[in-house]
């Protein structure tokens, strides 16, 4: 797969002053419910998001990459009201979407949608895909029957299904045309704001890239805003503007994807990429394998949550939280070594 280096949105989102969508110190945690009550202390909680902020800036694609577990659907369901934040701001259109009651976030879905990770369990298996595409329309009452009908068969073409696909149920299709589905299901409504998560992660690598093509043609022809999220880091480069790399729960770094590829500042992100032909920084091509298991999001390690596996952690990185800081323009990573 190539790298885009050509599309010169980089600079252009740099220059604009206000982001489209603000995430400012969001944390989700997960209350974990013990068979024995309180018998065994106090409740505990999965720390699945821990204070990420991140802003898109219109038109540009947000690459979140992390290792299984990291956190990446849960900061993209709870940026869209999916699911309730614990704490922390999403700023679009001067509103903060985590105050939003369900009503006005039902409202807010026209403009910020979600394709799922797992398309199969999101498609209602009892309904044809024609009224699963219109379903959205009739909600937010646009079009008559007729133009709602035109519109699902227009969807369809532009994610690469057929006219006839307009009449089945969802079991009876690949999973990789699933995946088109969830896509035009959450493309119908004409969003600003399109979180994809894996996306492409059940296609063989040719339909992969002939899918990632056409989600670029498409976020071209509708001024899309794409929060992407994958753990597949040549997928990431080839459609990413901006990459966020999370762990447990933080993003540890954060630059414009030529930017990351040339070098990487924070020593998850060098691990992570040494392992992935061509993408670790010059110089230190070798593969750089991590000691032990991710942590559990259920006990965090203290100070540096990558301290019990960095190769280069100190006595101070068991002791103190890096704040992810700019580093050098547009490039932040959140290391205490930097
Ligand atoms: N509803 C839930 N209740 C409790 N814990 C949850 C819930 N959803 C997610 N988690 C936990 O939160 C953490 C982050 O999960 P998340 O699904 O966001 O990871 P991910 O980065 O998307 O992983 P993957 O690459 O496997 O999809 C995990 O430890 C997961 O077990
Ligand atoms: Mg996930």
């Amino acid at each position: 797969m190539t790298t885009v280096h050509d599309r010169g949105t980089v600079k252009e989102v740099m220059s604009k002053p206000a982001p489209l969508l603000n995430v400012s110190q969001l944390s989700k945690h997960y209350p974990v419910h013990s068979p024995f009550g309180k018998l065994l202390g106090p409740r505990k909680s999965v720390q699945a998001v821990a204070d990420v902020s991140f802003q898109l800036y219109e038109g540009e694609t947000y690459g979140l990459v992390g290792e299984s577990g990291s956190g990446k659907s849960t900061t993209g369901r709870t940026l869209l009201g999916l699911t309730s934040a614990t704490s922390g701001e999403v700023w679009y259109e001067e509103r903060d979407l985590t105050k939003l009651s369900n009503r006005e976030l039902q409202q807010m879905r026209k403009e910020l949608q979600l394709v799922f990770q797992d398309p199969f369990s999101s498609l209602n298996p009892r309904k044809r895909i024609g009224s699963i595409l219109e379903e959205p329309l009739i909600i937010h009452g646009i079009g008559s029957k007729r133009e709602r009908q035109e519109m699902a068969f227009e969807i369809l073409e532009a994610v690469g299904l057929q006219p006839e696909h307009y009449f089945r149920y969802p079991h009876e299709f690949s999973g990789g045309q699933r995946q088109r589905l969830g896509l035009a299901r959450a493309l119908i409504l004409n969003p600003k704001i399109l979180v994809l998560d894996e996306p492409v992660s059940a296609l063989d690598v040719s339909i992969q890239s002939q899918m990632l093509n056409r989600l670029r043609q498409l976020q071209r022809e509708r001024k899309l805003t794409m929060l992407f999220i994958t753990h597949d880091i040549s997928v990431v480069r080839y459609i990413s503007d901006r990459i966020g790399i999370m762990y447990l729960g933080r993003i540890v770094e954060e630059a414009p994807t030529d930017a990351l590829f040339r070098d990487q500042l924070h020593p998850y992100t060098r691990a992570l990429f040494s392992a992935v032909p061509d993408a670790a920084r010059v110089g230190r091509r070798e593969r750089i394998v991590l000691k032990g298991e991710i942590p559990s999001p259920l006990s965090p390690p203290s100070g540096c949550a990558f301290h019990t596996r960095c190769p280069l952690a100190t006595e101070r990185c068991k002791r103190e939280t890096p704040e992810l800081r700019e580093i050098r323009p547009g490039h932040k990573a959140a290391c205490l070594l930097i």
